[in-house]
């Protein structure tokens, strides 16, 4: 990990303090490199749909609960067999190392200690081995940021499943990037390699911006890349960067076992809605026929609350998680999660709200 970078991680593994998840981005911007803080933070454009992901939270109200018989909420659930700690799982990300020198191994090794998935990000730092020194045997789930080259997409796909994932997410959101004016101001470009999809880059990632790399992955994806990738793999697949609900019944005609409701934590597309304000009729459109993912804006319990009351089965949380890895590591990404889930517990608790299913069945109230 040394001498291939002069970028400078942070470093210390130690639990950190979460008062709420906003303090975290704070506290890494003190310690974390300009360039890497802000991609890390940033979103595309006014960053409007950025901050809108978590203000349109707000659209909805939780009624509080009395006389409901609650105790001790339970927040575990399960997911394509998979029996996760509470609803809320790793969301794909690349390049941790601009966190913490640990980089995706950090991230895994906090994941799985905590109980929960780890997406592995095509985009990684690592390699599948390296990661596997963290999650040491933990639930994995790979994202794929496609090639042009099919071949390639094979072979990234039988790496990815002989180190165990046990579903695909195609990213489908990212077939060019976002314009980023904080990277564009600091000329960022990675400060290290990128081994998962190095074989079909003209460099290794390292010293390439993001619009260098999306450019030589795939843009014309359509919904025979959905049923090539479950077809070759086997495996269950999301289609990630749902934002409509006629995208997620062309996702599912094409074979996809589940939707992935995201818009890339408001780095792609400025002026979309927040993911939030469209997870409803999604939700609707799907009925029940494939779990459902959230993502983008997840910040506190309540927003993981009401996204599941919304129709999500389970949620993703991204930036928080990294913003964790880089205070404290591994163990600063287990103080997160754990945060979480006892912030879930207490407004399980207020709402009365027993277990996640009753979380489903609980019906929001529409505020101005
Ligand atoms: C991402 N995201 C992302 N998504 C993906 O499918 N592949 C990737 O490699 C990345 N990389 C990435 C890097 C960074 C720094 C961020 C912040 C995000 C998007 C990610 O999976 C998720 O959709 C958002 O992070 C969710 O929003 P919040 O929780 O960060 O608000
Ligand atoms: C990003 C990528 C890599 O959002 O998906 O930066």
């Amino acid at each position: 990990m040394s001498n291939e970078t002069n970028y400078n991680a942070p470093k210390e593994i130690k639990p950190i303090k979460v008062i709420n998840t906003y303090e975290l981005q704070d506290e890494a911007e003190k310690i974390v490199p300009k360039g890497g803080f802000d991609y890390m933070a940033g979103g595309s454009g006014d960053e409007f749909t950025l901050r809108r992901n978590t203000a349109a939270f707000n659209k909805k109200g939780i009624l509080p609960r009395v006389l409901s018989d609650v105790e001790f909420p339970e927040t575990k659930t399960s997911i394509f067999g998979i029996d996760i700690n509470a609803p809320f799982i790793m969301a794909p990300i690349a390049a941790h190392g601009l966190a913490h020198e640990t980089k995706e191994a950090g991230t895994a090794k906090g994941v799985s200690d905590f109980g929960t998935i780890m997406s592995i990000s095509a985009y990684s730092g690592a390699t599948f081995e390296e990661i596997e020194k963290g999650l040491d045997g933990s639930p994995r789930w790979f994202q794929i940021c496609m090639s042009k080259d099919d071949e390639l997409n094979k072979n990234i796909l039988d790496e990815a499943k002989a180190d165990g994932a046990t579903a695909i997410i195609l990213t489908a959101d990212s077939t060019l990037s976002g314009n980023r004016d904080r990277d564009d101001h600091n000329q960022f470009v990675y400060p290290f390699g990128m081994p998962i999809v190095s074989r079909y880059l003209t460099g290794d990632g390292k010293n390439m911006s993001l619009n260098n790399i999306y450019s030589q992955s795939k843009q014309k994806i359509s919904p025979r890349d959905v049923r090539f990738i479950a077809e070759y793999s086997g495996l269950p697949v999301f289609v990630k960067g749902i934002q409509t609900p006629e995208d997620a019944l062309k996702a599912i005609g094409a074979g996809a076992a589940g939707i992935w409701v995201s818009n890339h934590g408001g780095r792609q597309l400025d002026g979309a809605p927040a993911s939030f304000d469209v997870l409803a009729d999604i939700s609707k459109a799907v009925a029940g026929r494939v779990p459902i993912v959230f993502d983008s804006g997840i910040r506190r319990g309540e927003h993981i609350f009401k996204a599941i009351a919304s129709g999500a089965d389970i949620v993703a949380v991204g930036r928080p998680v990294l913003f964790g890895l880089a205070l404290g590591g591994s163990e600063g990404v287990k103080s997160v999660l754990d945060y979480f889930k006892k912030d879930l517990e207490r407004v399980m608790q207020l709402a009365g709200a027993q277990t996640v299913a009753d979380i489903k069945n609980t019906r929001l109230i529409d505020l101005d």
